[in-house]
């Protein structure tokens, strides 16, 4: 019911030759949008999804910083898109401890100099910033989840930096984008899994390597419990916000929670499990927990009701489906084409929606 829309849509994202980015611009295109990127010309990872599913085939990028605010200016000046995604950020929590300077100017000043870009271009009109379930402050004892309304906060670089992108975009949507027709929403994620992530330090791409390079993978926080979910069950909620906030306007902008059902709140030893057994038993793991590491939180977990209740947005996959489906696509992405590995997991999760919608 809902593709048809995008058929009209010219999309700008940030970051898309990244693990969400490239998932997105791949469903975009399926679903028939003119698409275009803007994005570091570092690549993500060797290898990266954005380069083995050739995303670029099917969309123009553009190669820049998003610090460089006079060419994201023109580059958004030239396309004149409908709806831009911002994902375009420094995401990793690790190396937020390394670079803190370098992920404060991208994640708070990138988000600044996008905003700013785009308020000055008529064409758009809807702008999604993504943050992530790491902005609220977190004390660990949220034990029926972050709501929107909660405290933001952010113990390291990374979670602070989001936080404050959260303060940035909420004072362009009253400052600016409210009084000129412009409608800008921030979606708050976390732990997303999905196949074709390669980045250091993140769970799944770690139980891979590991099996690939047949070496011991140390977990450093097995207990602690983070809300998992496939990125195709993220990236329904910000195409379905986006869709919402173009059609009904004002009574769809704010912050908003995409996250899993409960039953897939799951700590990290429960999905090495059952990702194992999927890999055939392959993986030889063990958990350091006696070393001293970078802070994480034990617990995060969000409350997903405003979404479900206002977007009739649910997640489509269990706990179970998400591993399956991301195991999957890595066992599969060894003998066969990856772009089109990716497109019929599309293809099967908007049958999932189908049944939803129907
Ligand atoms: N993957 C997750 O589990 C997760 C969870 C919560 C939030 N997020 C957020 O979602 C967004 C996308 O995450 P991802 O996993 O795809 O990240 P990623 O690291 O795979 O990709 C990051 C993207 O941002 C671009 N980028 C980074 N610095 C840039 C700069 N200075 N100028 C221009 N482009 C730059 C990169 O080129 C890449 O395209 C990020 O904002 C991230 O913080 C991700």
């Amino acid at each position: 019911m809902e593709y048809g829309f995008w058929k009209t849509k010219k999309v700008l994202i940030t970051g898309h030759t990244g693990f969400k980015g490239s998932w997105l611009s791949l469903w975009l295109q399926h679903l028939g949008a003119d698409v275009y990127g803007y994005s570091s010309p570092s690549p993500v990872s060797d290898p990266n999804l954005y380069e083995t599913a050739q995303v670029s085939k099917n969309m123009e990028s553009i190669y820049g910083d998003i610090l460089d605010s006079s060419k994201l200016e023109k580059v958004i000046k030239r396309i004149q898109p409908d709806i831009i995604f911002h994902l375009a950020a420094q995401s990793l929590v690790r190396e937020s401890y390394a670079d803190p300077i370098g992920t404060f100017s991208t994640n708070i000043m990138g988000t600044v100099f996008l905003l700013e870009a785009a308020r000055h271009v008529d064409s758009v009109r809807v702008v999604i910033n993504v943050t992530t379930d790491k902005c609220y402050e977190n004390n660990g004892e949220s034990a029926q989840g972050f709501k929107e309304t909660n405290s933001l906060g952010g113990h390291d670089p990374y979670s602070a930096s989001k936080a404050c992108s959260e303060i940035v975009t909420s004072a362009y949507e009253k400052s600016f984008y409210s009084h000129s027709g412009k409608l800008l929403s921030s979606v708050r994620a976390g732990n997303v899994i999905g196949g074709g992530d390669w980045a250091d330090d993140r769970i799944i791409p770690d139980i891979i390597r590991s099996v690939i390079n047949k070496q011991q993978l140390k977990i450093r926080y097995p207990h602690a419990i983070r809300p998992w979910q496939h990125v195709l069950d993220c990236l329904n909620g910000y195409l379905l916000l986006a869709k919402n906030m173009w059609e009904s306007g004002e009574k769809f902008i704010g912050a908003w929670n995409f996250g899993p059902e409960d039953s897939s709140i799951w700590s990290v030893e429960q999905l090495i499990k059952e990702s194992n057994h999927h890999l055939g038993n392959k993986l030889n793991w063990w958990s350091s927990k006696s070393e001293a590491h970078v802070h994480e939180a034990s617990r995060l977990v969000l409350d997903i009701n405003k979404a479900k209740t206002l977007l009739n947005w649910k997640p489509q996959l269990t706990i179970h489906q998400t591993i399956e489906w991301t195991m999957g696509w890595y066992l599969e992405s060894m003998n066969n084409s990856i772009a089109d590995i990716s497109l019929q997991q599309i293809k099967n999760f908007e049958k999932l929606k189908a049944v939803q919608f129907s």
